[in-house]
């Protein structure tokens, strides 16, 4: 009897609790503004409550430019705490509830900084299993790009698409959004008729006339990772485990391009180790995609500026499937620790395409690379802490953090432990990383440990002959760095000086064989400025302004501003007007921006096409001067 009146009391406790109003729910402190947990760029605490499953469905709305639905999160309660901290940005909540009676809860919204959202924080029970939360998504979710039909290559069908790295995803899941968290999903999309959804996960091969889609992502990954995709999209295989989805006007080109994937699939498993998420696909996007690729897990997303007709640019695609093991699998802990995901990315890239395309081709990348790197330091000062490779982004938007300095310079730091080891020990090493690291994250201290007990058997003195105390927590360039040497290049490099010192003329330039980097090296190399002349006679004997091939086109169109050469100026507006990649619309607006009236062409442009741009685009866009 007393205990069940104590039973009663429970349940009435419980439910007085539950349904007490948002307001007075005491599940943060009144005043706090919410700090970051472990991870400076989160408000989780994933040590106290870790999420582990995500059961997302969602109906997406191309009217109102909204996805709606619900997210229901299976946690353990690590700590047995009574509240749940997650990121959010721009969610409208409309009701959480808990376990599988339910049961409403309360919750509270505290806005943070702007570039983290707002902390969400739910009152739940130390016996707590899932939390169910109702919401939807703002019209200017920073993850989403909606995209008019005229923006798509059909003309016809509107498209949708996310791009949740590096802290975006929390602007349409509300999760614990942090690479420090893995968890699997399940999703059921629903999408207008005739539209096909795909995601970081496995995919249809086919349109549902129902427009309910389902997904499933057995394996663990972190909430960057996060990707949906919604338009006209069919599918061609390209190999028994690849393939390319894209819209029907861009497929057959998309699958040749592609074509060479099974191969580095292959390629890349014999240098690494399996390959660990089931299929490959790649989906080409529009060309307002701001990326020029980005790793989501069993689907690499691309640009289409990659489409060049000659299979030039497919080392964006070895970079991205280099993802399937550094980032995807061992994955940065934070953002501060980027070039884990990014520098051992470009050097896995680099074997891929030494494996497939030959050792003088990856030579070129090289020295693509160091030039890269060269450049980039003079631009932000060799003693600039956003040089260290281990980065400190507290306070900032990691954003800030994507600079050449994670991808080139964490490259030569492992092209140098290569050389300095040979590649049989050095495979051997990082072989054995991915295999012991799987699914978890990394620090560039746990690295760095794991390196000197592997390689360096704990000797001191080598540690500090290869200065790699120097390489991670120190600026600019090592004095142990390689110095890459592409004998092709230097012929390229030769002929640019001639023709720029007027040597040679331009129909003397022998480019029969020349691949898009040779073309972008020769461009780099030209005096700089060039005078009209000398611009002149390169278009007419090369024709530059009309190409199609979009990295030409835009280093030429840079080479054409700095020179106001006003010959390829509406090429540049249409060029302004229909590619999103901030790789190139960056150098671009900035080379207007330095006389004053490519300034007022700039901001007019800029005007016209802003709202044609990804949100991350537009932030990156407005930080120019
Ligand atoms: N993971 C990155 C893209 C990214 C990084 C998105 C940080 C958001 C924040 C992707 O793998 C990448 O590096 N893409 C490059 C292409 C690559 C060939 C260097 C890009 O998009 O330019
Ligand atoms: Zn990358």
């Amino acid at each position: 009897m007393r205990q069940a009146l104590f039973c009663a009391l429970q349940l009435v406790i419980l439910l007085f609790i539950s349904i007490s109003p948002v307001e007075g729910a005491k599940i943060l402190p009144k005043t706090a503004t919410p700090t970051p947990g472990s991870d400076p760029h989160s408000y989780a605490q994933p040590e106290e409550a870790l999420i582990t499953h995500l059961d997302l469905r969602l109906t997406i709305d191309f009217d109102t430019k909204t996805l709606a639905g619900s997210a229901e999160l299976h946690i353990d309660n690590l700590r047995k705490t009574t509240r749940l901290l997650l990121d959010t940005r721009d969610l409208t909540i409309r009701s959480i509830s808990l376990d599988e009676a339910k049961i409403p809860t309360s919750w509270e919204m505290q806005v943070g900084e702007a570039h983290l959202g707002s902390l969400l924080a739910i009152a739940i029970t130390p016996q707590t299993k899932r939390v169910h939360i109702d919401y939807a998504t703002a019209p200017q979710a920073a993850a989403l790009q909606w995209l008019s039909p005229a923006m798509t290559a059909g003309g016809k069908h509107p498209f949708l698409f996310t791009q949740s790295e590096a802290i975006a995803a929390r602007s349409w899941v509300p999760c614990q959004d942090t690479p420090s968290v893995r968890f699997t999903y399940a999703a059921v999309i629903t999408v207008p008729p005739g539209l096909t959804a795909v995601m970081s996960a496995e995919n249809p091969q086919a349109k549902l006339a129902s427009g309910v889609y389902t997904f499933s992502m057995p394996q663990k990954i972190p909430s960057y990772l996060l990707a949906l995709a919604v338009g006209d999209l069919e599918f061609a295989a390209t190999g028994p485990r690849t393939g390319v989805y894209a819209e029907p006007a861009t497929l057959k080109a998309a699958a040749w391009e592609f074509g060479e994937t099974e191969t580095m699939v292959a390629a890349a498993e014999k240098i690494y180790g399996p390959y660990a998420w089931g299929r490959y696909d790649i989906l080409v996007l529009p060309p307002a995609f701001p990326m020029g690729g980005m790793e989501n897990p069993r689907l690499t997303f691309a640009t289409p500026t990659v489409i060049t007709g000659d299979r030039s640019l497919t080392s964006l695609i070895a970079h991205e499937l280099a993802h399937s093991w550094s980032g995807n699998l061992v994955t940065n802990a934070s953002w501060d620790d980027f070039w884990l995901n990014e520098g051992v990315t470009v050097y896995f890239e680099h074997r891929i395409m030494e494996a497939v395309a030959g050792k003088p081709y990856e030579s070129m990348l090289e020295v693509l690379s160091m030039d890269e790197l060269v450049e980039v330091l003079g631009e932000m000062g060799k003693d600039s802490p956003a040089s260290h490779l281990k980065l400190n982004l507290k306070g900032r938007d990691p954003d800030e953090g994507l600079t050449a300095i994670a991808y080139e310079k964490g490259f030569f730091f492992l092209k140098m432990l290569e050389n300095h080891f040979g590649r049989k020990k050095w495979d051997e090493f990082l072989r054995q990383y991915f295999a012991d690291f799987k699914f978890q994250s990394m620090t560039s201290e746990k690295f760095l440990a794991y390196l000197h007990e592997k390689l360096l058997h704990n000797n001191k003195a080598l540690a500090k002959k290869l200065l790699l105390d120097a390489w991670v927590y120190g600026p600019g360039i090592p004095a142990n760095a390689p110095s890459p040497q592409s004998p092709l290049l230097k012929e390229v490099a030769a002929l640019a000086q001639s023709f720029s010192m007027g040597a040679i003329p331009a129909d003397k330039i022998a480019s029969k064989e020349w691949t898009t980097h040779h073309w972008l090296y020769f461009l780099r190399k030209l005096a700089s400025p060039l005078d009209g002349d000398k611009l002149a006679q390169l278009d007419r004997t090369f024709a530059l302004t009309r190409s199609e091939n979009s990295e030409i086109l835009s280093q030429w169109l840079e080479i054409a501003i700095s020179a106001q050469y006003q010959e390829a100026y509406p090429a540049l507006e249409r060029f302004l007007a229909k590619v999103g990649r901030l790789k190139f619309l960056k150098p671009l607006y900035t080379a207007l921006n330095k006389t004053p009236k490519g300034k007022k062409l700039a901001q007019e442009l800029y005007q016209r096409n802003r709202q044609r741009y990804h949100p991350l685009v537009v932030v990156a866009l407005n930080k120019i001067r």
